[in-house]
């Protein structure tokens, strides 16, 4: 099953299994401060971001390549939900007819297979961004404990990236979300889409982590890259 039918597959349950998200989308919209009339949303998802915009816009395009989140997200006057893949020229090939004065992406291209690459797509429409992307710190004691590489980026890289190609301020954050057992803790990471939902351990594998896991809560650390 590929990326996109996973998150399609989790869709419906998603708003149960996203508090962090929620969290990475408050902050990134209330530090909004110009009131942007035309927006785009990239990896828009079920509307985190659309639902707390709080000012009034003529135009919001919303893009995923999930389409049951396309269905879950808000339909209204001045939204377009596209379904689209922020990895591809294509989409942007599209999106270059729109003027937009703000771009905005929460919580999806950590999923990027090669940013520099998508970061020249979303700078070539020439609009100031606010994004947020979760980072290598995401998980960490879980990728210490399995003994794998983390699956995400350096917040140092991505800061790096920021700064070059959108002349942005970066700041990271860091969260944590307790549990009252492993069971849990495990059942949020899939059903949570942070994960990308790739299975990259074995059942066996699995077990002896949920085991070994010292903590009684998850780390996540985002990184906001906002001009
Ligand atoms: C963790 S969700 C975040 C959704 C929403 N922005 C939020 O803040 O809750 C990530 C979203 O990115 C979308 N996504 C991941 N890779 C994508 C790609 N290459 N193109 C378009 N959408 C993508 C997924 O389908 C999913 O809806």
């Amino acid at each position: 099953m590929n990326v996109s039918n996973e998150f399609s597959r989790y869709a419906d349950h998603y708003g149960e299994h996203n508090i962090i998200q929620e969290k990475v989308a408050d902050r990134l919209i209330g530090a909004i401060a110009d009131a942007p009339k035309a927006l785009l949303d990239i990896g828009c998802g079920h509307g985190a971001v659309t639902q707390r915009i709080h000012w009034s816009y003529t135009h919001l395009i919303a893009v995923d390549f999930a389409p049951r989140m396309l269905e879950l997200h808000p339909k209204g006057k001045g939204i377009e939900c596209i379904y689209g893949d922020f990895d591809n020229p294509e989409l942007y090939a599209y999106l270059k007819e729109h003027r937009f004065d703000r771009i905005i992406s929460a919580s999806a291209l950590q999923w990027s297979p090669d940013l520099a690459h998508t970061f020249g797509l979303i700078r070539s429409l020439g609009a100031p961004v606010s994004l947020a992307i979760f980072t290598a710190g995401t998980f960490r004691t879980l990728f210490e404990t399995a003994g794998i590489p983390p699956l995400l980026r350096d917040a140092e890289v991505l800061e790096v990236m920021g700064e070059t190609y959108f002349g942005a301020r970066c700041e990271t954050v860091r969260y944590s979300l307790s549990f009252e057992n492993t069971r849990e803790m495990f059942r949020y990471i899939k059903r949570s889409g942070v994960s990308g939902n790739r299975n990259i351990l074995s059942y066996k594998e699995m077990k002896a982590l949920m085991n070994n896991y010292p903590k009684n809560y998850l780390e996540f650390e985002v990184i906001f890259i906002e001009s």
